[in-house]
C-alpha cells in the first residue's frame, strides 16, 4: 500500500495525471498548480511528446496511398464476354459451372452441391487470365471487384491486412459478387522469407478470409490469377481455399487462328488473308502476343494509307513482334557475308533434316537486336519429342555457326542466342528428361546431387551439343552446293521466301535418318582441322 501511494505521489508524469483527474484549485502566482510555466512543462512534456506522436502517426497514415478496392458493376465494365475469349476452352469450360453458380445459386443449393470458391487461374504471362474473370464477372452478373495483390502490400505491417478485410467486407455486402485478386504471387509466396511481415501477415489474412467467408453463406467468389503455381504458399492450395486451379496454356493453331479472328472482327481484313498460315506461323505465341500483331497490322496498313488489312501487313507484323523493329544498322560486305551463310546454315539443316519443322522465311535484314533471323512453319502442334528430334532442333540451332566455321574458318559472336538456346535444351535433355547416355533413367535436377554426379551431368550436357554441333557441320559440308546458292541468293535478294527455297533446294532429299554418334571424317576435320581420328561413336 504505501509503496503504490508513494508510486502515485512520486511526482512527474503520475503526478500530472493526478492533477489530469482530480479537481484541482490553483492557488494565485502558480501557473496551472506549479510554481512556474518550467516545472509545469518539466512534468508534462512526456505526456504531450506522446500525443504529438501519436496525432502525428495518426495523420501520417490518413495521407498514405490508399487503394480502395475497385468496384466495377457488370453494366458499367468493359463488357467482355466468353466470344472475347478465343482458345482457353478447357478453362472456359471450368469457369462456366462458376457463371452458372452465381446466376442461379438455388438451383445448386437445393440439390447440395457446394461450387469451388476459391479459383486459381495460373499460367503463363498474356494468356488470358484477367480476361477470363473479367468474363466470368460480366457472364454472371456478379459485382466485381478486382485488386492487384501487389497493392495490398505496403510498408508499415498490418496495412495489407486490413485492406483485405475491407475488401471482402465489401463483397459480402455486395454479394453475389465476384473477388478477382490478380497476380497473386506478390503475397502468396511461402511465409517465413519475409523480413518486414508485412507480406505473411497479408497472407494470413487472406487464408482468414477465404475460410471465414465460406461460413457466412454469402456467394462470394474468389478468383486468383498467379504465373507461378510453384511460388505460392500450400496453405493456399489445400482444398477449402484455392482448390480448383485452372491451367491457362499458350494456345494451340486452332486457338490461335480463332484468337486472331477475335482480334481482327472490328478492323477490315482483305479476302486474301490467310488465317491458318498467320496460326501456323505464330507457334508459341501467346493470346497478348496475337493481339500485338493484329494492332501492329493495322497499323501497318494505316500507313500505307490502305482500305483494308493485307496479307503483307500480317507478316511484317510478325516480323516485328518476333524479330523486333526493323534496325538501320550498316553492315560491312564482309559482316552481311557471315550474316547471309549464317542463316543460310539454318534454313539449309532445318530443309535437310525431317524432324525439324520447314523454313518459312529466311531474312538478313537486321531487326532488333538480330542481324538475320530464320522463321520456321510448323506443320502441326507437338507436345512429345524424342531424343533424335531433340538433337536434330539443336543441329538446325548450331547450323548457322556451323556455316561460318566451314567458310570462314573462324566463328563470332553472332550465334549467342543459338548457344543459349542449345544450352538449355542440352541441359534440360540431361537433367530433366534424363536423355544422357549415363543418367539412365534418373533424373538429376535438383541441387542435392553429387560432386560426381554433377560433373557427369556437365559432360553428357557437352557431348549433346557437341553432337549437333558436328552433325551440322557435316550436313553442311555434304551440301556446299545448297549452301552457297543459298547465302548468294540471300546476298542479293535479302529476304528469301518459301518459293526461293523450294526453287534452290530443287529435289535435294532429306538427309538420311543417322545413328547418335555417327559422324563424317571431313565434319571432324572442319571442327578441329588437327584432328586426324574421327571422334568416338556414341
Ligand atoms: N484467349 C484469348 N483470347 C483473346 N484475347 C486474348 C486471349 N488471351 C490473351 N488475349 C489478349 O491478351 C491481352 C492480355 O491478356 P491478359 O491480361 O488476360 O493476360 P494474363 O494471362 O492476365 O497475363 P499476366 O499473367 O501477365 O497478367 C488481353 O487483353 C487480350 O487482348
Ligand atoms: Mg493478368
Amino acid at each position: 500500500m504505501v509503496e503504490a501511494s508513494a508510486l502515485i505521489n512520486g511526482g512527474g508524469a503520475a503526478d500530472a495525471i493526478r492533477h489530469l483527474i482530480l479537481p484541482v484549485f490553483h492557488p494565485p502566482g502558480t501557473f496551472l498548480g506549479y510554481p512556474s510555466f518550467f516545472s509545469w512543462l518539466h512534468d508534462w512534456a512526456p505526456i504531450l511528446l506522446m500525443l504529438v506522436l501519436v496525432i502525428g502517426l495518426f495523420s501520417l497514415m490518413r495521407f498514405m496511398p490508399r487503394t480502395r478496392p475497385q468496384q466495377i458493376r457488370p453494366e458499367a465494365a468493359p463488357t467482355i464476354g466468353w466470344s472475347d475469349i478465343a482458345g482457353a476452352d478447357e478453362a472456359k469450360d471450368e469457369l462456366r459451372e462458376v457463371v452458372d453458380y452465381l446466376r442461379d445459386p438455388k438451383r445448386f443449393k437445393e440439390l447440395g452441391a457446394k461450387v469451388p470458391k476459391g479459383i486459381l487461374l495460373h499460367g503463363p504471362p498474356g494468356t488470358g487470365k484477367t480476361l477470363l474473370a473479367k468474363a466470368v464477372a460480366h457472364e454472371s452478373g456478379a459485382t466485381f471487384f478486382s485488386q492487384s495483390a501487389a497493392s495490398f502490400v505496403e510498408m508499415f505491417v498490418g496495412v495489407g491486412a486490413a485492406r483485405i478485410r475491407r475488401l471482402f467486407r465489401a463483397a459480402r455486402k455486395k454479394a453475389p459478387a465476384i473477388v478477382f485478386i490478380d497476380e497473386l504471387d506478390a503475397v502468396g509466396g511461402h511465409r517465413g522469407f519475409d523480413v518486414t511481415g508485412e507480406r505473411d501477415q497479408t497472407l494470413n489474412q487472406l487464408l482468414v478470409e477465404l475460410d471465414g467467408f465460406t461460413s457466412a453463406k454469402k456467394d462470394v467468389v474468389v478468383i486468383a490469377a498467379s504465373n507461378l503455381l510453384e511460388k505460392l504458399d500450400q496453405a493456399l492450395l489445400r482444398p477449402g481455399r484455392f482448390d480448383r486451379q485452372i491451367f491457362v496454356s499458350p494456345p494451340d493453331v486452332n486457338g490461335r487462328e480463332r484468337i486472331l479472328r477475335v482480334h481482327t472482327r472490328n478492323k477490315p481484313v482483305a479476302d486474301t488473308v490467310n488465317f491458318n498460315l498467320l496460326a501456323r506461323q505464330t507457334s508459341g505465341l501467346t493470346g497478348a502476343d496475337l493481339a500485338n500483331i493484329c494492332n501492329e497490322a493495322a497499323i501497318f496498313a494505316a500507313r500505307r494509307d490502305a482500305e483494308c488489312l493485307e496479307m503483307s501487313d500480317f507478316d511484317g507484323a510478325i516480323e516485328r513482334v518476333v524479330a523486333g523493329v526493323q534496325s538501320r544498322r550498316a553492315l560491312t560486305d564482309h559482316e552481311k557475308r557471315v550474316v547471309a551463310y549464317h542463316e543460310a546454315g539454318h534454313a539449309l539443316c532445318g530443309e535437310l533434316l525431317p524432324s525439324v519443322d520447314r523454313v518459312h522465311r529466311i531474312s538478313i535484314v537486321p531487326h532488333g537486336r538480330a542481324l538475320g533471323y530464320t522463321l520456321n512453319l510448323p506443320e502441326e502442334d507437338r507436345y512429345l519429342k524424342t531424343r533424335e528430334e531433340l538433337i536434330d532442333f539443336m543441329t538446325m540451332l548450331l547450323g548457322g555457326r556451323a556455316a561460318e566455321q566451314l567458310v570462314f574458318g573462324s566463328i563470332t559472336t553472332g550465334a549467342s542466342d543459338d548457344l543459349r538456346r542449345v544450352a538449355d535444351i542440352a541441359r534440360a535433355m540431361v537433367t530433366e528428361y534424363a536423355m544422357g547416355t549415363a543418367s539412365g533413367a534418373m533424373r538429376s535436377a535438383d541441387d542435392s546431387a553429387s560432386e560426381s554426379s554433377r560433373r557427369t551431368r556437365d559432360v553428357e550436357v557437352r557431348e549433346l551439343a557437341d553432337e549437333a554441333f558436328r552433325h551440322a557441320l557435316s550436313l553442311l559440308d555434304s551440301h556446299r552446293t545448297q549452301l552457297d546458292a543459298l547465302a548468294s541468293t540471300l546476298l542479293t535478294k535479302e529476304v528469301l521466301e518459301r518459293d526461293d527455297i523450294d526453287q534452290i533446294m530443287g529435289d535435294t532429299p532429306p538427309a538420311a535418318p543417322r545413328r547418335i554418334g555417327e559422324l563424317s571424317v571431313a565434319a571432324a576435320t572442319a571442327l578441329n582441322p588437327a584432328a586426324r581420328q574421327p571422334p568416338r561413336r556414341g
